[in-house]
């Protein structure tokens, strides 16, 4: 929950940019080919209409419930990005993150590593248990 919450409020990625190869239709805007996106990860991340009037604050709770939960099924949390172009190395990370924590609290290894995959940020499914069998733990 608070890695989550440091990645919402402070994304290293700050914006994803795509450009158009050919004309497509995003929703109901139709867009020629050469037209450059960008998908403001930290604005979306901070979007009160989004996550409400405490969108500022660091409140790790809100992740209690899971990604899917905080997000109400939105897309409205992608510090790694969403979608066939994800981050490859997000499980990576986030267990590097918890392993650096654990340096100075073994206390804290043994929870990181019990709650590692509670994984709706990798299938989007918030009933997968806790030990997910599809992903690295
Ligand atoms: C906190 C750490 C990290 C963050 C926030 C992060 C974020 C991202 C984001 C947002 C994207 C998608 C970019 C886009 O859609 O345009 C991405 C892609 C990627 N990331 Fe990470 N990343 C992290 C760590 C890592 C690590 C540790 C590795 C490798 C060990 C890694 C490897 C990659 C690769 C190879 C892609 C490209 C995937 C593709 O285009 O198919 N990332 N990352």
């Amino acid at each position: 929950m608070i890695l989550y919450e440091v990645l919402r409020l402070y994304p290293p990625a700050v914006l994803l940019t795509r450009a158009t190869y050919k004309e497509m239709k995003v929703g109901e805007v139709l867009l020629p080919a050469g037209v450059e996106l960008s998908l403001p990860t930290l604005l979306v991340h901070h979007d009160h209409e989004l996550w409400g009037e405490d969108a500022e604050e660091f409140n790790p709770e809100r992740f209690s419930g899971g990604i899917s939960k905080a997000t109400k099924n939105k897309v409205s949390f992608f510090p790694f990005g969403w979608g066939p172009r994800i981050c490859i190395g997000q499980t990576f990370a986030l267990i590097e993150a918890k392993l650096a924590f654990s340096h100075d609290s073994p206390k804290f290894l043994i929870q990181a590593f019990t709650h590692l995959c509670s994984c709706s940020i990798h299938c989007n499914n918030p009933s997968t248990p806790t030990w997910c069998a599809t992903h690295l733990t």
